[in-house]
């Protein structure tokens, strides 16, 4: 299928720098995993974590939320689990995209019930569809299109495209 470049890549990496600074000046000092939801993420936080200039480590939840389909199916299930506890640490939940929020609202609930000192989330892009549960960093709001490249897939393709681009029909 035809894609169509929407953000470049040089534009993301001025985005990424930024947001990293961000959370470093706005977190609070203490020990710090980064979580990366699975797959979307593993691009975006590949280099978020390299603008974040603190001691971390990275941990990453495996998620589907939508099988193969490109419309939200309602069902989240985790399919891999972090390798270490959480409790008493801060979190930075790392998203690639908002859209109906509900993956998100699920994933915030089961780290929270885990005991960690606190929870940030942080999302590449956010779709104007979601306005719910409070985002601590964007990127950028999401075009209204169903997006890939920079580790979005569409039926587990294009993750490989260096910039973001809409997937048309
Ligand atoms: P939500 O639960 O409706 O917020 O959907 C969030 C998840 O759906 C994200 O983590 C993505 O993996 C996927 N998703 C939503 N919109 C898109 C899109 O435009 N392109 C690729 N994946 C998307
Ligand atoms: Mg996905």
């Amino acid at each position: 299928m035809p894609v169509r470049e929407l953000i470049p890549a040089a534009q993301i990496a001025r985005r990424v720098a930024e947001m990293g600074a961000e959370i470093d000046a706005r977190l609070p000092p203490g020990p710090l995993t980064v979580v990366g939801v699975l797959r979307g993420a593993f691009v975006f936080m590949a280099d978020l974590v390299r603008a974040i200039p603190r001691e971390l480590t990275c941990d990453f939840l495996g998620v589907r939320s939508y099988g193969d389909a490109t419309v939200s199916s309602g069902v989240v299930e985790i399919t891999s689990d972090l390798g270490a506890p959480i409790a008493g640490r801060q979190v930075l939940l790392v998203e690639d995209i908002v859209d109906t929020g509900l993956t998100l609202r699920y994933l915030l609930d089961l780290l929270r019930a885990r005991g960690p000192a606190g929870v940030h989330v942080c999302a590449l892009l956010a779709k104007p569809s979601y306005k719910d549960v409070a985002l601590d960093f964007v990127g950028f709001p999401a075009p209204d299109a169903f997006v890939v490249g920079y580790g979005l897939d569409g039926r587990q393709l294009y993750r490989n495209l260096p910039g973001i681009c809409a997937l048309e029909e």
